[in-house]
């Protein structure tokens, strides 16, 4: 039996089935139940403060929201795909259940505004987790990395190996990868935090209301500056998916080195059983597949994202039901991404380096080269003569098939007399790492600031966000 609809006053005919399960949202939009609940009674206090509503009818209207939250809570509330929506499933059930003080509530207001201030505040709660998620995983890393300083690796360039790094250097570009996706969520936060109420449909309204009631009563930093605007736009939604999916790309990064290290191939990493899984025929599999699937998940995330920048832009203002479609991608998007960034956090606890594997093959491919031409610079040669030379000194130990160190001195003074044998200390793995000591280098020392820095940086975060 489809209920009595709250628009059905100008209506002859009742909705036609499909279409009243086509347009309905409640399925998946009564997840801002409670946000919502808590907005109309900050409305309330709106129309109180206008004198639309007696202290009596204000009082009876918070009272019935607090029951219907408890109901929402308790999982007793029941929802009526044909009342639509969110907003109208709470509305009708406050009419059924206090009456007439309920049928004042919607003075002033359009579901248009209300959506949106309802989802604005639930994706700022939202993006606190989300943080949270990711201070957790970067402590993580910082514990991976401060492990390992000392621990050297090949640096790949083009996935050919290029120069030496430190495995703490490595987790390190991770971790601030993350910590500019919470520069973006911060950012984002600023911008969306402003109240959309009092926009009503698209113009505004008639009623003398003051709009910071509501902003101050749900915590919103102002109040937004256009009525057509505020009911057209969803960049916050798009912008928050944007930031999600810039993590993910991260993520997916990660992973995809995860995988690679895992590979015995490589043999740099193993994890622990108990984060791997195993093939159903070739008995001797284990398989990295958390981080395949987070690195599949992103292109989930980011599949979202053009889905909303797709979904609004051919949309005229002010509102239009289209937008109804924008909140299953923005909360599967918010789920995915929540799940990866745990999940990326119990693969960082899991990594064990294998750091004598890691030396033997960062040992391969002349990876010191460019230390060979900076002695030469230090020498009194110019830079790009250096390299010439010791691109010649490549081509000969290759042609010897040894490495550079294992070159006489002989052979590297033919290529050039300013060779001496102090060359021979400056192709050390270690002397490499050593001397790249500058803020940002990889040489252990450097690294170990780094990341004292780092959690000087998220023992103040955290500090300021319980201030
Ligand atoms: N459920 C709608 C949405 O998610 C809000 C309702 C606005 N509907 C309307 N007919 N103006 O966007």
């Amino acid at each position: 039996m489809t209920t009595k609809k709250l628009w059905g006053g100008r209506f002859k005919g009742t909705t036609n089935e499909f279409v009243e399960s086509f347009t309905a949202s409640v399925h998946f939009d009564s997840r801002l139940a409670e946000v919502d609940a808590r907005c109309s009674q900050a409305h309330a206090k709106t129309l109180l403060t206008a004198d639309i509503l007696s202290q009596t009818e204000y009082e009876e209207i918070v009272d019935g929201l607090d029951k219907i939250i408890e109901d929402i809570q308790s999982g007793d509330f029941l929802w009526d795909q044909s009342l639509e929506d969110v907003h109208m499933n709470i509305e009708a059930r406050l009419i059924e259940m206090i009456g007439e003080p309920g049928q004042k509530l919607h003075t002033a207001r359009s579901r248009n505004d209300q959506v949106s201030s309802a989802f604005k505040l639930f994706l700022l709660e939202s993006g606190d987790e989300l943080r949270d998620a990711l201070l957790t995983l970067q402590e993580g890393l910082l514990d991976k990395a401060d492990a390992h300083t000392h621990t050297i690796m090949p640096g790949f360039t083009h996935l050919q190996n290029a120069q030496p790094i430190t495995f703490g250097h490595h987790l390190m570009a991770w971790f601030e990868m993350f910590d500019r996706d919470l520069a973006r969520l911060a950012d984002w936060h600023g911008r969306t935090n402003s109240s959309p109420m009092g926009s009503a449909a698209l113009a505004g309204t008639s009623y003398p209301i003051d709009r910071r009631v509501f902003q101050t009563a749900m915590g919103f930093h102002s109040i937004t500056r256009n009525s057509l605007d505020t009911v057209s736009d969803r960049d916050y939604a798009i912008e928050f998916v944007a930031v999600l999916s810039t993590l993910m790309m991260h993520l997916s990064r990660c992973c995809e080195e995860v995988i690679l290290w895992m590979s015995p191939a490589f043999g740099f990493i193993s994890l622990p059983d108990e984060l791997c899984t195993g093939s159903s025929i070739m008995p001797q599999k284990k398989n990295p597949d958390v981080a395949e699937l987070i690195r599949g998940k992103s292109g989930r995330v980011i599949g979202h994202l053009n889905g909303l920048l797709m979904l609004m832009k051919g949309q005229p203002l002010a509102y239009n039901r289209d937008n109804q479609e924008d909140k299953e991608a923005v909360f599967d998007a918010l789920d995915t991404t929540l799940q990866c960034v745990n999940a990326m956090a119990l693969l960082v606890s899991g990594i064990s380096p294998n750091p004598s594997r890691m030396l033997e093959l960062a040992s391969q491919g002349h990876p010191t080269a460019t230390d060979m031409a900076d002695w030469l610079v230090r020498h009194g040669i110019a830079f790009r003569s250096a390299h010439e030379i010791c691109g010649k000194a490549v081509s000969l130990a290759n042609q010897r098939n040894v490495e550079l160190h294992e070159l006489e001195l002989a052979e590297l003074k033919d290529l050039c007399d300013s060779f001496e044998d102090s060359v021979f200390d400056c192709l050390t793995l270690e002397g490499s790492v050593a001397a790249r000591n500058h803020p940002g280098g990889t040489a252990p020392e450097v690294v170990a600031e780094a990341i004292n820095a780092a959690r000087a940086r998220l023992v103040a975060q955290s500090h300021s966000e319980e201030a």
